[in-house]
């Protein structure tokens, strides 16, 4: 089923100059990106992005992370995106983050986990409402999208 899914790259990935190379990841295995933008994110939408966690310990930490310099920002489309794109950027914690993934690859610390995706339709429906505007998403046809990924 055609999906999308939200995804961030997180502050550290800018200031390690290694967003190019992140999003090839996502573009070679042959998902579409229909929008994007660099941001620097203020406390009250970290706080919002990650409501769930709110009573966690890690809560605070988490928030001076992603405001600390600017994210990137993503919509990324493709079959079953959301599952495809979690098991591209890995499990949570990097070090048991298989080798492979973005996770895996490119981070050492849970607090440092260089990305962020949607973990299911519902919220990335509720994340991509809440980084962009409709008029934001560029949800264009590929030339030929009956096989070439
Ligand atoms: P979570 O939604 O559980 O992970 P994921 O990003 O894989 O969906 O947690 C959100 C972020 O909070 C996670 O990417 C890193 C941070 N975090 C911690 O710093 N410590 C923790 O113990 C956990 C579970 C998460
Ligand atoms: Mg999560």
């Amino acid at each position: 089923m055609m999906e999308q899914s939200f995804v961030m790259m997180k502050p550290d990935v800018a200031q390690r100059r290694l967003l190019g190379k992140i999003l090839t990841r996502f573009e070679e295995k042959g998902l579409q990106l229909v929008a994007m933008k660099l941001l620097q994110i203020d406390e009250s939408l970290a706080k919002e992005h990650y409501g769930e966690h709110a009573e966690k310990p890690f809560f605070n930490d988490l928030v001076s992370y992603i405001t600390s310099s600017p994210s990137l920002a993503m919509v990324i489309k493709g079959d079953d995106a959301i599952s495809l794109i979690r098991k591209i950027v890995g499990a949570t914690n990097p070090k048991e983050a298989d080798l492979g993934t973005i996770r895996g690859d490119f981070a050492m610390d849970m607090g440092r986990n260089v990305i962020h995706a949607s973990d299911a339709p519902e919220s990335a429906k509720r994340e991509i409402a809440l980084f962009f505007d409709d008029d934001e998403i560029c949800d264009y046809q590929m030339v030929d999208d009956s096989w070439i990924y």
